[in-house]
């Protein structure tokens, strides 16, 4: 039973900023990876499509015989956790961006947030905000094109750093000390965030560790702990899917992760028109 994997999705290669933390957090556990390259970006992605891509892949993993599933994906969270909660019997651990820990660090009052439009615009986040940044001022940024250039694994290029500066020195400007990255494919670009804020002193949060750690709490609790022994934190026991171009989004996963990683294969069924409310889903 504790051997069955732990589902891990996102709109694409993103989700693998949570798949680490998970990985250094709980280096016993089968993973299981689903990155759904070929819909990405989700941020502003039809949302009757971006549901029925959720659905397909919790179908996967329930498939798969997943004892947990993370949705590694503020997005998908923001629109689809409650309803998925309700779908699935297994436990769901989901993200939210990093407003709580980010208002406690700031010395100025002055956040800046980047996140999708769809994160952004959604009740969940307006709720986060209410409930956390009541007191300080929120810069917020929907900013398009930074999951594309992750998805190329163009991390530091000079067009990606052009668009770092766009989204990042008006808010700069304003007097954020502390930067929140409401989505997961951003933190794969921190290292260039920190070139362009320079001498700016700038503290950048995400939730990764605080997903990780919550999902330990939860598989615990309900004693789905793997307690066989072995380290999968090499990636060695983890399966990576992705629904886009196989030879791409190989070569950009194990660049993200640092190391080879088991690419079980291309999921075609994945490519089909999926239709949410069929009996049997897989149509
Ligand atoms: N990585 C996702 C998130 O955390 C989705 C980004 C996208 O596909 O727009 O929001």
């Amino acid at each position: 039973m504790s051997e069955r994997p732990i589902g891990i999705f996102d709109s694409g290669v993103g989700g693998l900023s949570i798949l680490k933390a998970v990985q250094k957090q709980l280096p016993n556990e089968n993973l299981l990876y689903f990155a759904d390259s070929k819909y990405a970006p989700y941020g502003n992605l039809d949302q009757t499509l971006l549901k029925q891509r959720c659905l397909f892949i919790a179908d996967f993993f329930a498939k798969n015989n997943a004892k947990a599933m993370v949705i590694a994906c503020n997005t998908a969270t923001a629109l689809m956790a409650e309803w998925l909660r309700a779908e699935y019997d297994i436990p769901i651990i989901a993200i939210e961006p990093a407003i709580k820990p980010a208002a406690a660090l700031t010395n100025t009052g002055k956040i800046g947030v980047f996140a999708t439009e769809h994160t952004l615009n959604s009740e969940r986040y307006l709720l986060l905000k209410q409930r956390f940044a009541k007191d300080i001022t929120v810069y917020e940024s929907a900013c398009h094109g930074f999951v594309e250039q992750v998805e190329q694994g163009a991390l530091d290029a000079p067009e990606t750093l052009a668009l770092v500066g766009r989204y990042l020195n008006p808010m700069l400007e304003n007097g954020i000390d502390t930067l929140v990255l409401g989505c997961t494919h951003y933190p794969f670009l921190s290292p260039s965030i920190t070139t362009v804020a320079g001498d700016a002193p700038l503290t950048i949060v995400d939730n990764a560790e605080a997903v990780s750690i919550q999902l330990n709490k939860v598989i615990a609790e309900k004693q789905l702990l793997n307690l066989a022994s072995g380290d999968n934190s090499s990636s060695n026991n983890s399966g990576f899917y992705n629904s886009g171009d196989t030879v791409t989004s190989s070569a950009v996963m194990s660049k993200l992760l640092g190391k080879p990683l088991n690419f079980l294969h291309h999921n075609n069924s994945a490519q089909k028109p999926y239709a949410i409310d069929a009996p049997d889903r897989e149509n």
